[in-house]
């Protein structure tokens, strides 16, 4: 099924080994949030320093417009990492050039380099082939392991094969394993559970999984773009006005594959203090608004989700960052915890909501991708994958 090089093939000892890892965490005041892709990446960087590689680490952040947005730095980034290997960390602070060339080379096996945003150069998202061989230049072997960018044809996730022998790391490895598994040879019923605000973000997925899974359970707000364009007014609920033809079409050659929530909790404000209702799906009365799935709901995609053989889960069944709102994505965070299916959460949300219910180690796979694991479940072809070179 993976048909790609990994890190092992290589031999990587006294060698220069340029990993892309996905070090697009949040930083708040200069200091790391949420370190899960960091924590991601360590198998691989473990195994090249134990190898006697010199590990140079790649990366953007954010979405910087010039080196100057000096908050897309990923010095805090490096800081980090110091704290969670055994390995000395030092940064460069440019990916290309003399500063880079010179780290690069001071560099030993055991050692570690943290180059900077990749992104601070607009060579990167337009994948420079001449930008991608300076990078290039910098190592023996390219390693990719960042997943979450597996989906971007930039510089420093597919230029640099064109330069380097070119393996996938043990994240890239292990992501592709369990989506592309469950695209491609779901232990049935396959269940797909999709949430969040937009159907636009998602209509691709949602096209394919009707293809290919067995049910696919709708909730959070698209959940209301589907109502509004089934008929019923939806008073102040979030409404994509502009999808509601997809929404139509998606109805119509759906069947009864999607299932759309029976009840509801509506609220008279969008506020957590807010006056709060649970209704069976129909109009809504003026000045309400949905924000959450409601108990019958919750029971009966539970029950759904109980029989599945592959469950797949992105994007959150309500507001669930408001106490009074969460209900919905909680229940259905303990159902997918509960199956004995195999279980991949995908996207920040979703992921933020088994961490928070404290269930995330009953699940089987996390993804540390937004984009890049729903274009796997859209069953498109990820450029970062399919330049690494094959067995
Ligand atoms: C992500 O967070 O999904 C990845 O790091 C990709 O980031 P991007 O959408 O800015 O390319």
């Amino acid at each position: 099924m993976f048909n790609k090089k990994v890190v092992t093939d290589f031999d990587v000892d006294g060698k220069r080994v340029l990993v892309r890892v996905d070090f697009n965490v949040p930083i708040k005041e200069g200091k790391v949030g949420d370190d899960t892709r960091i924590q991601a990446a360590l198998p691989t960087i473990n195994y090249l320093l134990e190898h006697h590689a010199a590990v140079i680490l790649c990366s953007h952040l954010g979405r910087p417009k010039t080196a100057e947005d000096i908050q897309f730095s990923l010095r805090p980034v490096a800081d980090y990492l110091s704290g969670l290997v055994d390995a000395p960390v030092s940064f460069a602070e440019d990916c290309v050039g003399p500063k880079a060339e010179a780290a690069a080379n001071a560099l030993k096996p055991g050692q570690i380099l943290v180059l900077e945003n990749t992104r601070f150069h607009k060579e990167e998202k337009k994948n420079d082939p001449e930008f991608a061989k300076q990078m290039a230049s910098l190592a023996d072997l390219y390693v990719n392991d960042a997943f979450g960018s597996a989906h971007r044809a930039h510089a420093s996730t597919e230029g640099v094969t064109h330069y380097l022998p070119a393996a996938a790391g043990f994240l890239l490895e292990k992501e592709i394993k369990y989506l592309g598994a469950a695209v491609a040879e779901p232990t049935r019923p396959f269940v797909a559970i999709m949430g969040g605000a937009k159907i636009s973000d998602k209509i691709g997925v949602i096209d394919n999984l009707l293809v290919k899974a067995d049910a696919v359970l709708i909730g959070g707000g698209m959940a209301n773009t589907f109502f509004k364009a089934q008929g019923y007014p939806v008073a102040d609920s979030l409404v994509e006005e502009e999808a509601l033809d997809t929404a139509r079409t998606l109805l119509d050659k759906a069947g009864d594959k999607l299932r759309l929530p029976v009840d509801v909790v509506i609220a008279d404000a969008f506020d957590n203090e807010a006056n709060v209702k649970v209704m069976g799906v129909g109009p809504i009365p003026e000045g309400w608004r949905i924000l959450d799935i409601g108990p019958e709901t919750v029971e009966n995609y539970g029950k759904v989700i109980s029989k599945a053989g592959t469950v797949v889960w992105n994007g959150p069944m309500g507001v669930f960052e408001m106490p009074n709102f969460a209900k919905g994505t909680f229940g259905i965070a303990k159902a997918v915890a509960a199956s004995d299916a195999v279980s991949i959460i995908g996207g920040g949300d979703s992921v933020a909501a088994i961490n928070q219910s404290g269930l995330a180690d009953q699940v089987d796979h996390i993804s540390t991708g937004g984009g890049a694991s729903l274009e796997m479940l859209e069953g498109k072809e990820l450029p970062g994958l399919a330049a690494l070179q094959d067995k």
